[in-house]
């Protein structure tokens, strides 16, 4: 079964790291005063980051799930800094071993550093070992996209059960705009080592707002790998992109989620602002950052003095839903 596929491949790359398997090439966080241990390094398995310090303001309580080497999780302590700051939990006992190892590793090389910042806990993304509404903060980054869609929606769901209200859940996972070729969805080692689960961004955040979370933010989205259509036999070369994505236990508003996707209005008209009596008021050639719904309401305007930039992808805050 592909649960037990992965935990294996997790198992044998906690046991011999492997530089590679499926990072990116996404540049990692080198802050003042933060030296991340080699080893940790290696074993960085993820895809983009899902550290934000923008986050991470009144001593958030993080959950992170998905251990890995741990290098998110020390880089979440480099602001935290408190006892019992951030919780990890994996399925894998291997990894667990390894990651306390290059925590002890990391004391020894940042004087800031305590390893009493981190708990560390054996347990399931499917059925996590975490108190509800107890946690400001969840991560993971490159492990949901492994899991199959009833997974996946389970795996959110628990995220979403453990989160406080107005909680965040940040995620770094490929996607893939293309169909996968069946075969390689099944493959049960290409899913593991996050080639073959990914799914299309608007299905990610389908399922993101199904559950229940009232505001996703996606803030990177950046190439990440080709599936060559020789290599593996296909039709068509597969071109898997990877994404930075912010879920948040908002309220649902009764018109729907807010999605911002890097998405502004610029009014330039001849008054001094522009009211749209729903909460938005555009100062004059001024950029507002805006969620997708609202750019649709603006657009069915037809007003020829205001501008709406495309989605960037690359969206940074400050918006208005
Ligand atoms: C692709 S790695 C990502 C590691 C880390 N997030 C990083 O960015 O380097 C996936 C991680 O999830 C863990 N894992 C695999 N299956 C799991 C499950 N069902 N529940 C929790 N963790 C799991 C693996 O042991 C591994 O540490």
């Amino acid at each position: 079964m592909y649960l037990e596929t992965t935990k294996e491949i997790y198992k044998e790359a906690a046991l011999n790291p492997n530089i590679g398997l499926c990072c990116t090439t996404t540049p990692i966080w080198q802050l003042p005063g933060l030296n991340i241990p080699k080893k940790m390094l290696e074993m960085n398995y993820g895809c983009g980051s899902t550290v934000h310090p923008r986050d991470l303001a009144n001593n958030p309580r993080i959950l992170y799930v998905g251990v890995g080497g741990g290098m998110e999780l020390l880089q979440f302590a480099y602001f935290s800094r408190y006892k019992h700051a951030v919780t990890g939990v994996d399925a894998v006992e291997e990894m667990l071993d390894a990651s306390r190892e290059n925590f002890a590793k990391a004391e020894t090389l940042n004087p800031w550093f305590d390893g009493g910042f981190i708990d560390l806990l054996k347990g399931d993304a499917l059925n996590l070992p975490i108190d509800d509404n107890s946690v400001d903060l969840a991560a993971q980054n490159c492990l949901f996209n492994i899991f199959k869609q009833e997974d996946l929606t389970k795996a959110l769901k628990e995220v979403y059960r453990v989160l406080k209200p107005n909680g965040k859940l940040v995620m770094s996972d490929p996607i893939c705009e293309q169909e996968m070729p069946d075969k390689l969805r099944e493959n049960e080692k290409l899913r593991a080592l996050c080639l073959s689960g990914a799914i299309p961004l608007n299905d990610y955040v389908h399922l993101l707002t199904d559950i229940g979370f009232g505001t996703i933010e996606i803030r990177a989205r950046r190439p990440y790998r080709i599936l060559p259509s020789t290599k593996y036999n296909i039709k068509e070369n597969i071109y898997i992109e990877s994404v930075e994505v912010a879920a948040i236990k908002d309220p649902m508003p009764s018109d729907g989620p807010c999605l911002f996707t890097g998405r502004t209005a610029i009014y330039f008209g001849t008054q001094e602002y522009y009211d749209d009596g729903n909460g938005h008021v555009l100062l004059h050639n001024q950029p507002m950052a805006i969620c997708d719904k609202t750019a649709n309401d603006i657009e069915n305007l037809n007003r020829d003095d205001i501008h709406l930039s495309p989605s960037t992808y690359f969206y940074d805050g400050g918006g208005c839903c």
